[in-house]
């Protein structure tokens, strides 16, 4: 992966919190340390003292205010999700940043990157102001937050970039859309780029997906649904590359879907251009084979895609083209599902359930080691976005999980805590489960 910004570039601090110091320490004994910065793999302590890590050794003898056992459990970074919906400020029927947080926690995520497209839009400094205090007053892990690119994500006039990014933005995107003109969309990279801004793109032609609503195949002439086709994705993500080099602007492609965006990908980084990529495990886990029930849980956009795709997703994520997993996690209420399929809103929710849909895909699978796995729940998102966090470097703050990465469990609607239960797995039974969440230094969630 090319590093997108270095030291002297970094992102604002943001709704990053300052960890208040406490003097508590915790003392996490005999856990097998992934640490991917560092190249660790092996059965460690590590001492966190005041917030931070302080040491990582083998026998660390000191008497902690808490000791944990990690015995045969993962240690790893925190998950750095960046692309999370929370919801919050307008539509707290679905989510808000105290639930969304909260299943973050218990999924082993201790820093997320909202996306702006709440009501109203991330699109100005009151809205963000706004959005701060609910951060500073709910969140329970790190809230970073992506702005929009266009005012009220229309595709019609650009934002002022630089004012966001003074307002602690750490990215912008217009998430849910993609931007129309090619002007905008270019002069909004070389803003990007000035501010020090990362732009994520919403790779999609909406002429090409006009109403579809699952991957045009097979399977949509079948189910008589109206289809999106792999070309709606990788034309854009072609196009948004393309304008980011000329720019020479840093570009981050969201969820990526299919085949041909993989390739288009590669082909970009051989070239040297500064472009990084994310999937979410709905597109290495499943197959729009799934949805021959019309299961409205199955609705995402982009949509699920066909084995083919799903191999190119993997074969992406072990050769490094695709640098991160993040969840996409887009909660939608009940009313918005159970309803007939065309209508149902696009979107799943993924906090609680990305890291085990990965363990139970990538890792059982032998598609990635543990060390390639939490590079790109961890490490990598954190070079994107340009964060000291992502690695077990003493100094460091502690954002970290422990795991028991054998134990197997079932997804259903009651074992969710996110506000939404529109999760794509449930009923399914997946490997690898949270134990211990800590953020900042703290505890934040215990099995
Ligand atoms: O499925 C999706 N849901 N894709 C998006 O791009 C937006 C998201 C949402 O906000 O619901
Ligand atoms: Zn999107």
């Amino acid at each position: 992966m090319s590093p997108i910004r270095n030291k002297t570039e970094e992102a604002p601090h943001g709704c990053l919190r300052q960890p208040v110091s406490n003097g508590a320490s915790i003392l996490i004994k005999n856990g097998r340390v992934i640490d991917p910065a560092n190249k660790i793999d092996a059965v460690l302590d590590i001492l966190v003292e005041d917030n931070k890590i302080a040491k990582v050794a083998k026998n660390i003898k000191f008497d902690a205010d808490t000791v944990i056992d990690a015995s045969y459990k993962i240690v790893a970074p925190g998950i750095i999700d960046m692309h999370v919906h929370l919801r919050e400020p307008g539509r707290e029927d679905k989510e808000t940043v105290a639930t969304a947080t909260a299943a973050a926690a218990k999924g082993g995520v201790t820093t997320v990157l909202a996306m702006p497209n709440t009501q109203p839009a991330m699109d100005c400094l009151e809205n963000i102001e706004l959005l701060k205090k609910i951060i500073i007053q709910d969140a329970k892990v790190n809230v970073l937050f992506c702005a929009a690119i266009t005012r009220g994500r229309l595709g019609r006039e650009l934002t002022d970039i630089a004012i966001l990014k003074r307002a602690g933005a750490y990215a912008i995107s217009d998430d849910g859309c993609s931007v129309e003109s090619d002007e905008l969309m270019k002069e909004a990279f070389k803003q990007a780029e000035q501010a020090g801004l990362l732009t994520i793109c919403h790779s999609e032609d909406k002429k090409l997906t006009q109403k579809g609503v699952i991957n045009l195949g097979f399977n949509s002439t079948r189910l008589g649904l109206r289809g999106i086709s792999n070309a709606s994705e990788y034309t854009r993500v072609k196009r948004d590359i393309e304008l980011a080099q000329q720019a020479n602007a840093a570009v981050h492609i969201a969820h990526v879907s299919c085949r041909e965006s993989v390739e288009i990908i590669a082909q970009a980084k051989k070239k040297g251009i500064k472009v990084t990529c994310e999937t979410a495990p709905h597109y290495f886990a499943l197959t729009e084979d799934v949805l021959l029930e019309y299961d409205t849980n199955m609705k995402m956009n982009p949509p699920l895609r066909s084995r083919e795709d799903l191999v190119a997703i993997k074969q992406g994520l072990k050769d490094g083209t695709i640098d991160v997993i993040a969840s996409d996690h887009a909660p939608h209420t009940e009313n918005e599902k159970d309803i007939e399929f065309e209508r149902a809103e696009f979107g799943v929710v993924g906090l609680e359930t990305e890291l085990s849909v990965s363990i139970t895909e990538l890792l059982d699978k032998k598609i990635l080691s543990w060390l390639e796995l939490i590079e790109k729940f961890c490490l990598n998102p954190a070079k994107i976005l340009g964060l000291d966090k992502g690695r077990l470097t003493p100094g460091s703050i502690a954002d970290m999980i422990i795991i028991s990465d054998q134990e197997t469990w079932k997804v259903t609607k009651q074992n969710l805590i996110s506000k939404s239960k529109n999760s794509a797995f449930l009923q399914q039974s997946l490997k690898g489960l949270i134990d211990y969440t800590i953020c900042n230094g703290k505890v934040i969630y215990k099995r």
